[in-house]
């Protein structure tokens, strides 16, 4: 066991008290773990000591929402959108075809890739699903190739109905929660349905998730992101750990979640990539909603791996202070996955830290589109 003491901190958000806090702050790691934070002058000696010179830290990202298991692009849909197409589930297939052709050895490079870009802005935790399989098989080894890189591993088997079972969607149903989740729920730990115009109802949803639970595995889904719906009554009802997207929310549903243990995760990359409008983050959370962002990273809705410049939209596009979305980066992510053990800087959190190349975590926003972390310490997304 090494340990890591980090001095020198201008800035230290641990979350233990709620607040930023602490000039010249220091922390302790012992392999990775938190295993003391405070006055630089009251350090514990330690085996190694990195001096940061008056940068901020922070907490490592927690992306609670990833579809990292895919192969090819869909830019020319993302310039059309651009040109003034509209978003549409329609594209998933698309994906779909370019994943069940690609070997295990090219899904596993492209994830990799994808999660040394995420560590390199900062996150240290990563849910990643499966969905552009549909098939038994193709669904199980998209697992089982993310369970090698995360333990947050969620079964998204109910994407869209695949093009060969356009005709019968009762029998693709029929195949998700039968043979198709027996294979898949050995290797996630979630189960989640996009549950929206072109893919998945409230019902055909319920009974996808409510197949999940009862085999052991949480629920979490797809929500009203492309228009208003029951969805976010379906996740309250089943307990959901969180209601992704959740950009059209009547006040019904923000009362709802506010009485609720389900969170609701919030997708600004998605907005960006789809041309939509904003949710807003501070009707959320002045209702006492509990917010998570997180990148939603896929080829179709929001290709980025950056939970800065999710953070800079929050701020700018969603009504959140910095706190607040960095807060809703790290602890909301954490909180999303229903996990104590990451998100924060108390003793004994796995989730490890970042160094900024900033002295205050404003500039995360203040400074959009800039690479700022200079050093990311802990953790396990690698
Ligand atoms: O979260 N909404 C459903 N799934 C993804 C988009 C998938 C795609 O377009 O490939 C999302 O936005
Ligand atoms: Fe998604």
């Amino acid at each position: 066991m090494r340990t890591l003491l980090v001095t020198g901190i201008g800035e230290l958000t641990t979350w233990d008290d709620g607040r930023p806090v602490r000039s010249d702050a220091a922390v302790v790691l012992d392999d990775g773990v938190v295993a003391w934070t405070g006055d630089a002058r009251h350090a514990p000696d330690a085996d190694e000591r990195l001096d940061v010179d008056g940068a901020a830290v922070i907490p490592g990202f927690v992306d609670s929402h990833t579809h990292l298991m895919f192969a090819g692009d869909r830019a020319d849909e993302f310039a059309a959108r651009m040109a003034g197409e509209s978003y549409t589930a329609g594209g998933i297939q698309r994906t779909v075809e370019a994943t069940r052709a690609a070997s295990d050895d090219e899904l596993l490079v492209n994830a990799r890739r994808l999660l040394a870009e995420l560590r390199a802005q900062g996150t240290t935790t990563v849910e990643i699903k499966s969905g552009y399989g549909l098939t038994v098989d193709d669904e199980a080894r998209a697992l089982r190739l993310a369970r090698s890189l995360t333990p947050e591993t969620t079964f998204l088997g109910a994407h869209v109905v695949p093009a060969e079972y356009a005709d019968d969607r009762d029998a693709y149903l029929d195949l998700v929660t039968g043979s198709m989740l027996d294979a898949c729920a050995p290797h996630a730990r979630w189960i989640d349905v996009f549950c929206d115009r072109g893919a998945f109802t409230v019902d055909e949803s319920r009974r996808v998730l409510e197949a999940g639970i009862a085999r052991g595995l949480g629920a979490r889904l797809h929500g009203a992101q492309l228009e208003p719906s029951a969805a976010v009554e379906l996740a309250v009802d089943l307990g959901a750990a969180s209601v992704d997207h959740a950009t059209f929310l009547s006040d019904r549903d923000v009362e709802l979640l506010a009485g609720s243990s389900t969170v609701a995760t919030l997708l600004p990359g998605a907005e960006f990539s789809t041309r939509q409008p904003y949710p807003s983050g501070r009707r959320l959370l002045d209702a006492g909603v509990t917010i998570a962002l997180a990148t939603d990273c896929n080829p179709g809705s929001s290709y980025t791996t950056s939970l800065p410049f999710c953070i800079a939209l929050a701020v700018r596009e969603m009504g959140l202070t910095v706190p607040e979305a960095l807060r809703a980066a790290t602890l909301g992510g954490a909180a999303a996955l229903r996990r104590d053990d990451v998100g924060h800087l108390r003793p004994g959190a796995t989730g490890g830290l970042v160094v900024l190349d900033a002295p205050s975590a404003v500039h995360l926003a203040y400074r959009p589109g800039v690479p700022l972390v200079q050093r990311v310490a802990g953790g396990v997304a690698a």
